[in-house]
């Protein structure tokens, strides 16, 4: 399409170099936005002449896929192909056509805005377009310190973030005295956002105020941390936890000792308990050999009874026997 244009225009050129007058400007120096501001984006064609029969076309041309970002054609916006985050965002003054000014609003502006842009003015005669750059300057958040920790000797490990700038933002460390003290570690990453940023430091200083600053051009965002100096001792940690240890020992101890106590003074009761039932065996068993005994004397007594009363029956028919020997001893005489 293009290239046919540029045929026609050859030849139209050609036939009427009146058309060769006419050149769409833009800046030489790239645009300054900030997000979440508004921007105007200069494209117009001079001398001036009215636009608004033309074809107005905005698109960024660093961008490798869909790249329109506003077009005004057959007298109207027709933005069905824009890009999806320019979506509701641009604006083409109509007014300004009549005169020439085919200036792009761009609203509430994004760090992802930031790039090549192309505005592209075609009549029927002629074509022409200007390149206009856009940087963004995107303020991110305040920084956060983070306290991630201490070591063996005493250093405190810290560490600062923060998101969103744009361009890179410097971030640098500083104790009490705006001394600047070199990060240990440092992080840069980008997406659409802008850029986040995360720097660690370890401080050995006591009772004193550690700031980590964000800067990018007249804008600073800085903030402080201030540590105690009461050291993060770790000697003192392990004496604490030691004596933890040596308590819970003793008191593992004690009771191990009240057990073993508990245990010695039950096997005592036992054995006792045993002592006690074999005595009342040895008890059970004289009891039962003396009523073995009282059962025997008690036969004897009773066959001395029965031997006594026999005595005594004979005894008695002995004496009565008598008695009648002296009866019939008395009538013979
Ligand atoms: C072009 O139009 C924009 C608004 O779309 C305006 O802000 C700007 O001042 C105009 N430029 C000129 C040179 O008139």
């Amino acid at each position: 399409m293009k290239f046919i244009c540029l045929t026609f225009l050859i030849i139209y050129g050609i036939t009427d170099s009146r058309s060769e007058q006419y050149e769409v400007v833009g800046f030489v120096d790239p645009v300054f936005a900030v997000a979440g501001e508004d921007v105007i984006l200069p494209c117009s064609v001079k001398p001036s002449i009215s636009v608004e029969d033309m074809r107005v076309e905005w698109f960024r041309s660093d961008l490798k896929d869909s790249q329109l970002v506003h077009l005004y054609e057959d007298h109207e916006d027709g933005n069905a192909e824009q890009i999806e985050s320019y979506r509701g965002r641009t604006e083409l003054t109509h007014q300004e056509l009549e005169r020439g000014n085919a200036s792009l609003r761009l609203s509430s502006v994004r760090v992802s805005d930031e790039g090549r842009y192309k505005c592209f003015i075609q009549s029927k005669s002629w074509y022409d377009d200007v390149t206009v750059d856009v940087s963004v300057e995107a303020v991110g958040r305040p920084p956060v310190i983070t306290v991630d920790g201490f070591d063996d000797s005493g250093g405190l490990h810290l560490q600062c973030d923060s998101e969103g700038w744009n361009p890179e933002p410097v971030l640098e460390w500083l104790n009490r005295e705006g001394v600047r003290l070199s990060s240990e570690t440092t992080e840069t990453h980008r997406n659409t956002d802008g850029f986040s940023v995360r720097h660690t430091i370890t401080v050995y200083e006591r009772n004193s105020k550690i700031h980590c600053r964000i800067r990018l051009r007249h804008h600073m965002l800085e903030t402080q941390i201030i540590t105690s100096n009461k050291r993060f001792n770790p000697g003192r940690t392990s004496i604490i936890l030691i004596s933890a240890v040596f308590v819970l020992v003793v008191i593992a101890g004690m009771l191990i000792a009240a057990c073993v106590r508990k245990n010695r003074e039950l096997g005592q009761l036992n054995n006792e308990n045993r002592k006690i039932e074999r005595e009342h065996d040895d008890l059970q068993k004289e009891k039962s050999r003396m009523q073995q005994e009282c059962g025997r004397l008690q036969n004897v007594r009773s066959r001395i009874q029965q031997e006594f009363s026999s005595e005594h029956d004979q005894l008695e028919q002995e004496k009565s026997r008598i008695q009648q020997e002296m009866k019939t001893g008395k009538e013979d005489k």
